[in-house]
C-alpha cells in the first residue's frame, strides 16, 4: 500500500504550508486513556445475497451438482439418452442421472454444465473433478470422458482438457480426477460424456479448484477469502440477513441442514432469487456446501469471533402480514432447541451429539463461540415475545454466551424506539442496528452515539452502508461518508462494540442489492472504496479511545465544523496514536492535531498519513479498473507534538503518530 507520491493529488495534502485559511485545531488529550476498543469492533457481515456463497466464495464450479433444483436438470444441457432417477445414495438429495447408450456409435450421450455465470478457469491451475458413480449393469465397466470446454470458441476444438474415468463397481463410489487448465476463461463449461455402450449412474458432479483457501477440498475461492482476511475482521456475522428468516419458515436458513457430509445437505431456495422482481435470478439456490462448519472454520482462519444468527421463528416480516406465517409460541421449543444445539455444535465436548458431529467433520477442538444473534430485522411485540424463551434457555444452559437482539430494520422511528427498551428489559447483551441511509443521514449522524444510554445493552452496527440515490454505486462519495460516520463509532467504543458494513459480496452478473463491499466475477476481485475505509479502520483500530476535541467539542461534522469529522485512538502495545479525520466538505481544510497532556519531556518523533481521496466523487473501482481508488501513504512533519497540514476536499485521512 505504501506509495511514494510525487505527482498525484495526495502530494498536495498534509504537507506543512503557510496559514492562509482558518486552522482547525484539534486537541488529542493524552493524559487520560479512554475506553478499550473491543477486538470485535470492526468486522464483516456475510449473507448469501448477490451470489455471495454458491457462485461466489464457495469455490464449487458446478451449478446444481446434485440435480436437486426443482427442475432437476436446471443448469445442465443434456444430449442423448439421459434419465433423471430419484433413488440415489444420499437420502436428502435423492436425484441423480443415468447416462445410457445413445443408440448409434456416432451419437453421444453427454451432460454439460456451465456453472453459475460460466465456469471460470485459469491457465495452469488444476481442478478436481469428482463424481459419485456406479455401473448400471453389474460387471460391465463403463467409462466417462470429462472435458473442460470453451463452448463459444471459433477455434478448431472446443475441449482443451480431457480425462477419462473408469467406473468399476456396481456400488456407489466417489471417483476423482485432476484436470489442468490450459486456458484462462471466464465462461468455460464442463462436459461429461458416456463412452461405449454400458450405462452409468452419476450423482454429485463437482469441480473445484485444487488451490482453494487453505487448500481445503470443500473449500473457498482463495482470492475472495484473501480479501476478507486482509480486512483483519474481529467479528464475522453470518449467514444473514433476511436469509435467516426466509420468505416463509420453510425456506429460512436452517443451520442443521448445512452440516455433515456435503453430498447430503439438502438444497434450499434462496429468498433473494425473487425478492426484487426487477432483479430476478431464477437459478439462485443454496447448496449449503458453505455451511456452518465452514463458516466457523473461516472465522477461525480470519481470527474473528463468530456471530451466527438463527431464526427466532419469525418469517420475513416484510413479506408476511399474516401472523400465521410465524412459528406459534406454543411450538417455539424446536427453534429454541436449534439455537442451543448450535452452541453445542460449536463448543460442546465430543461426547455430546453435536460436538461429536463437529469432531467427525474434522474439528475436535471447540470453536469457542461467544456470541449468538436471535432473529434478524424483526419488529413489533411479536419479536420480544419470540425472543424471550431463547434468552431464558440460553442464559440457563450457557450463561457466558452473549445474545444479540434486533432494533428492527430502521435506524430510528417507532419500532426502533420500542425495541431498544425491550432489548434492555430482556437483557440482550448487544442490539443490532441497521442503517442503509442516504448521504444527509450519514452527514447528520456523527454524534449519534454520544448520548446513548451507557447502562443498556451494547451497540452492534450490524448492517450499514451509505445509499446515494442516482446511478452510481460503490463510488467514492458514499465511502467517504461512511468513514466520517465511523468516527462516531470509534469515539463511542465504550458502547459500540461491533460494526459490520453490508452486504459483503456481489457477483457483477448476479447482484440483487448494491452497494456492496467486494465485487467479483468468475476470475477477478474488486475491492471498493468502502472496502478501503473498513480496512483503514481495522488496520488502525488501536486499543483505547483518546479524547479529541476542536474548540472543546467532539468533531462530528456539526454546522460549525466545516464538514470535518474526527476521532482518535492509541495503540498501547506500540505507543502509536491514530487520528482519523474525514473532510466531507468541498474545500481544503487546514488542520492541526496536537497531542496534549503528555508527561514533561515526552516527544512524539515522527508521523505519516494514509489518505483515501478522489477528486471525482463518482469514481469507483471496477473489474476494468480495480485500483483506481486506493489509500496512499505520505510522510508528515511533527513539531512540538503537533502535526499540521491541509486536508484536501473530500478526503479521509488516518494520521499515524509514532513515539
Ligand atoms: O443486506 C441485505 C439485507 O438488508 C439484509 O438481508 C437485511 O437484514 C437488510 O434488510
Amino acid at each position: 500500500m505504501r506509495k511514494l507520491l510525487t505527482l498525484t493529488v495526495a502530494c498536495a495534502m498534509l504537507i506543512t504550508m503557510s496559514l492562509q485559511a482558518q486552522t482547525h485545531e484539534m486537541i488529542v488529550q493524552m493524559k487520560k486513556v479512554g475506553a478499550p476498543i473491543q477486538s470485535t469492533m470492526y468486522g464483516l457481515f456475510f449473507e448469501d445475497i448477490n451470489f455471495a456463497a454458491d457462485g461466489g466464495l464457495y469455490a464449487e464450479l458446478v451449478q446444481n451438482r446434485s440435480f436437486e433444483f426443482p427442475q432437476h436438470l436446471y443448469g445442465w444441457k443434456t444430449v442423448g439418452n439421459v434419465q433423471v432417477l430419484d433413488n440415489g445414495p444420499f437420502e436428502r438429495n435423492p436425484h441423480y442421472v443415468r447416462l445410457g447408450y445413445a443408440g448409434h456409435k456416432h451419437k453421444f450421450t453427454v451432460i454439460e454444465n456451465s456453472g453459475t455465470f460460466g465456469i471460470g478457469l485459469k491457465e495452469g491451475a488444476t481442478y478436481r473433478f469428482s463424481v459419485w458413480a456406479r455401473q448400471v449393469t453389474t460387471g460391465a465397466p463403463c467409462k466417462i470422458r470429462v472435458e473442460l470446454c470453451d463452448p463459444y470458441t471459433n477455434g478448431e476444438r472446443q475441449a482443451f482438457v480431457t480425462q477419462r474415468l473408469t467406473i468399476d463397481s456396481k456400488e456407489w463410489k466417489k471417483y476423482e480426477v485432476v484436470l489442468q487448465s490450459t486456458r484462462t476463461l471466464q465462461k468455460a463449461s464442463l462436459r461429461v460424456f458416456l463412452e461405449g455402450q454400458q450405462a452409468v449412474d452419476l450423482e454429485h458432479v463437482s469441480l473445484f479448484p485444487t488451490d482453494t483457501w487453505k487448500g481445503r477440498e470443500n473449500g473457498l475461492r482463495k482470492d475472495l477469502a484473501q480479501a476478507l482476511s486482509d480486512l483483519k475482521p474481529g467479528i464475522f456475522r453470518f449467514p444473514g440477513g433476511c436469509i435467516v428468516e426466509g420468505t416463509d419458515l420453510e425456506t429460512r436458513y436452517n443451520w442443521k441442514n448445512t452440516v455433515g457430509p456435503v453430498e447430503n445437505r439438502p438444497l434450499n431456495e434462496n429468498r433473494w432469487q425473487y425478492t426484487f422482481p426487477y432483479r430476478y435470478l431464477p437459478d439462485y439456490y443454496q447448496s449449503y456446501g458453505l455451511g456452518f462448519f465452514e463458516f466457523f472454520q473461516l472465522c477461525e482462519d480470519l481470527g474473528a469471533d463468530a456471530l451466527p444468527v438463527v431464526s427466532c421463528g419469525l418469517a420475513c416480516q416484510f413479506q408476511n402480514d399474516d401472523p400465521a406465517a410465524h412459528q406459534p409460541m406454543d411450538k417455539i421449543d424446536s427453534y429454541v432447541q436449534d439455537a442451543l444445539d448450535l452452541i453445542e455444535f460449536a463448543n460442546g465436548s465430543t461426547d455430546t451429539k453435536w460436538g461429536k458431529l463437529r469432531a467427525e467433520m474434522g474439528h475436535e477442538a471447540p470453536f469457542n463461540l461467544k456470541y449468538i444473534g436471535i432473529g434478524n430485522e424483526q419488529w413489533d411485540a411479536i419479536y420480544p415475545e419470540h425472543l424471550e424463551p431463547f434468552v431464558k434457555a440460553i442464559r440457563k444452559a450457557y450463561p457466558n454466551i452473549k445474545i444479540v437482539g434486533s432494533s428492527g430494520p430502521n435506524s430510528e422511528g417507532d419500532q426502533f424506539d420500542y425495541l431498544w427498551p425491550e432489548m434492555k428489559r430482556l437483557g440482550a447483551d448487544l442490539v443490532d442496528e441497521h442503517f442503509y441511509r442516504p448521504a444527509d443521514w450519514f452527514l447528520s449522524q456523527g454524534a449519534r452515539y454520544d448520548n446513548y444510554d451507557r447502562k443498556g445493552p451494547k451497540v452492534f452496527a450490524g448492517e450499514y452502508a451509505c445509499h446515494i440515490t442516482g446511478k452510481k454505486y460503490n463510488h467514492f462519495y458514499p465511502a467517504l461518508l461512511e468513514a466520517a460516520f465511523m468516527t462516531g463509532l470509534e469515539r463511542n467504543a465504550d458502547i459500540v462494540h461491533m460494526a459490520t458494513y453490508a452486504p459483503l459480496f456481489a457477483h457483477v452478473e448476479g447482484w440483487q442489492w448494491r452497494p456492496d463491499l467486494i465485487w467479483f466475477d468468475n476470475l477477478n476481485v474488486v475491492r471498493t472504496a468502502s472496502y478501503y475505509v473498513q480496512k483503514l479502520y481495522s488496520t488502525y483500530k488501536g486499543t483505547n479511545v483518546l479524547n479529541l476535541t476542536m474548540n472543546g467539542k467532539p468533531v462530528t461534522g456539526d454546522s460549525e465544523q466545516d464538514g470535518l469529522f474526527a476521532s482518535s485512538v492509541m495503540n498501547s502495545t506500540n505507543g502509536k496514536v491514530y487520528v482519523k479525520v474525514a473532510n466531507t466538505s468541498s474545500n481544503n481544510q487546514y488542520v492541526s492535531v496536537k497531542l496534549e497532556g503528555l508527561k514533561k519531556g515526552k516527544n512524539y518523533k515522527s508521523a505519516k498519513a494514509v489518505v483515501l481521496q478522489s477528486d471525482d466523487l463518482e469514481a469507483e473501482n471496477s473489474i476494468d479498473n480495480p485500483n483506481l481508488i486506493q489509500p496512499v501513504e505520505i510522510d508528515l512533519q511533527i513539531t512540538n507534538n503537533t502535526v499540521s497540514g491541509s486536508i484536501p476536499a473530500h478526503a479521509f485521512v488516518v494520521v499515524i503518530i509514532n513515539e
